[in-house]
């Protein structure tokens, strides 16, 4: 988002364009005439090539690796408006079969009638679902008679800031549990100690975007029982599995945070991230049809049946729905447990090899997700801030970024591994980043005067 008023006399000149135009276009304003399709490209494409290079980026989780078959789909099917199910039948029903797929992959009951649907990503998943369930309070409530004024959510500081956004424009309290200074996210006794019946959810994150750490659901879960038992106030937990959803139904099977548990009523997870699909694909999960209220469904016409639809926005493009299926039938669970293995195998590699840099200390290595996280064991003339940037003139993007309350003090780097990240990567990525410490060291006498920002690292 843009505020400032931008000089309208800037002009944007051509390069290569000049073979066909050679004249400038004004920078902010709608220019009077056109130019030729190819000068067009030139002038658009060589800007483009200022951006980073996405493979270098180790700051995002999110995909930029696609299989050349996957692309051609994503190609075939920009230009099909997704919200039409009527023109576009086939999308669709992709849609239905993937949110089936997830849903048996994350344990619903086969007795369940299994519902969800694609987002714009994890974001909008989130949103959907904490609606869901202030929908749901706001009923429960009704019935009983009492006030619908004061909901609140219940999540800790560990949370991606769509959580707080949600809290904002939904116009729902937010009740936030500090970090605990060991585990880095919250303390489920501190979590589930702020709920009372006016929570609308407690929320849980599999891989926080600060450490990759996750929540501990079931003991979230099992405390939530414990509260009904005693007091009679049933809480749903939704889970943001925005990461760990495409990581560890194929690596920790065993590990119980989905909807094997009781209060686990909704699951999101980025298709963009571990899902292997360009932006942005997201999909939210309900346990059971009966966690999304009716009342918020909207129903569009598909081959003469009312088609139920649950999203934000409304139109959007289908190009990232066929890649999402076409991963999943490629690659089966073998394959994406086998890309998740290489990319944890990657990260602990880079882990280890970073724990033995000088003033460098892991804080996380890859314990559920291919996320490393490092601080600086004591201060020195540069801090991350400076190597970050310092980092970046070798073409590597790796952010840096302080923690949220009760660990406000830790400044860390992080690096997410994603499958384009070779071993070979992770030796030239070391290299530069010793190039990097020891130029700052060397040349830097005087600290930047950079001091570590407030609020949440790029995903
Ligand atoms: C834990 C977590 N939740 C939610 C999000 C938001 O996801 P999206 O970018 O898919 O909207 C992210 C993004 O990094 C995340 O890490």
């Amino acid at each position: 988002m843009v505020a400032e008023k931008m000089n309208p006399e800037k002009k944007v000149y051509g390069t290569y364009s000049n073979r066909d135009f050679n004249r400038p276009i004004p920078e902010f304003e709608f220019p009077e005439d056109g130019m030729a399709a190819r000068a067009a490209y030139e002038m658009i494409h060589e800007e483009l090539n200022l951006d980073g290079i996405p493979e270098l980026n180790l700051a995002t989780f999110v995909t930029t690796y696609m299989e050349p078959e996957a692309k051609m789909l994503f190609m075939e099917n920009a230009h099909k408006n997704f919200i039409d199910s009527f023109e576009y039948p086939q999308v669709k029903k992709e849609e239905i079969r993937i949110v089936n797929i997830l849903s048996r992959l994350y344990n619903a009951s086969e007795n369940t009638e299994f519902t969800g649907a694609s987002t714009i990503g994890s974001s909008e998943s989130i949103m959907l679902a904490l609606l869901a369930h202030k929908w749901n309070w706001k009923e429960k409530m009704k019935k009983q008679g009492k006030d619908i004024s004061h909901p609140n959510i219940v999540f800790g500081a560990d949370t991606h800031v769509v959580w707080d956004k949600f809290a904002k424009y939904f116009d729902v309290e937010s009740r936030i549990a500090p970090l605990d200074s060991k585990t880095l996210v919250a303390d489920p006794e501190r979590l589930v100690g702020m709920v009372d019946e006016n929570t609308i959810a407690v929320g849980a994150v599999m891989g926080t975007t600060f450490t990759g750490a996750f929540d501990d659901v079931k003991k979230i879960n099992s405390l939530l029982e414990i509260l009904k038992a005693e007091k009679g106030i049933d809480i749903p937990i939704h889970v943001d599995a925005a990461s760990a959803g495409f990581i560890t139904p194929f690596i920790e099977p065993d590990l119980e945070w989905d909807f094997r548990l009781n209060h686990v009523r909704s699951i999101n997870v980025s298709g963009h991230k571990f899902g292997l699909v360009y932006p942005g694909i997201g999909w939210v999960l309900f346990k059971d049809k009966s966690d999304l209220p009716e009342d918020l469904v909207f129903y569009v016409n598909y081959l003469g049946n009312d088609m139920p639809t649950y999203t934000l926005n409304f139109s959007k493009s289908s190009s990232n729905i066929p890649p999402q299926y076409y991963n999943i039938i490629r690659l089966g669970k073998s394959g994406y447990r086998r890309i998740a293995e290489n990319m944890m195998a990657n990260a602990r590699y880079l882990g280890e090899k970073l724990g033995k840099i000088k003033n460098l200390e892991i804080v996380s290595n890859a314990e559920h997700i291919p996320v490393v996280t490092f601080k600086q064991k004591a201060k020195d003339i540069y801090d991350l801030f400076d190597l970050s940037s310092a980092i970046r003139s070798y073409g590597w993007i790796v952010p840096a970024y302080s923690l949220p309350a009760d660990a406000s003090d830790t400044v860390l780097m992080r690096i997410v591994v994603r499958e384009s990240f070779s071993r070979d990567m992770a030796d030239l990525f070391l290299d530069s980043l010793q190039k990097a410490m020891d130029s700052l060291s060397g040349s830097s006498t005087k600290k930047s005067g950079i001091s570590p920002r407030k609020g949440h690292p790029v995903s």
